[in-house]
């Protein structure tokens, strides 16, 4: 049901002091950087292949980027998943026994329909599905 990985979410504390990082080691080229105000982040793009990496940067303390980084230090936050149906997705993980962090899909970057999976019940991983052109 997904064609590919969409995205790799990472969190950062900083979008500027990581920027370096990816453009000068990595050789990566920032392709844009949008602040999903529902979200509580700020997001740098960073295309790779058919995907990309998201950097993560909480906008406020309540951001769940801020509280993930206090918890866990900076690093791999979430995969993301296109999906074509993000419904009939959600719907399958649901009736497989994970547990949703959003019951109906919310919107994202690049207005894009998103919704997460809790790392519990997926073996670790923040799992998110997406669906919408980029
Ligand atoms: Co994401």
């Amino acid at each position: 049901m997904q064609k590919k990985i969409d995205h790799i979410g990472i969190a950062v504390k900083s979008l500027e002091e990581a920027a370096a990082f990816y453009r000068e080691v990595l050789g990566l080229t920032c392709e844009k950087v949008e602040t999903v105000e529902s979200q509580g982040v700020r997001t740098a793009h960073y295309p790779i292949g058919d995907t990309r990496l998201e950097l993560l940067e909480a906008i406020s303390a309540e951001s769940p980027i801020a509280r993930f980084i206090e918890k866990h230090g900076e690093g791999l936050h979430h995969i993301a998943y296109a999906c074509d149906d993000i419904d009939a997705q959600l719907r399958l993980a649901e009736k497989m026994g994970c547990r949703l962090l959003h019951e109906q899909p919310v919107a994202g970057a690049g207005g894009k329909l998103i919704a997460f999976l809790h790392p519990k019940s997926t073996f670790g991983v923040l799992t998110e599905f997406c669906t919408g052109e980029d």
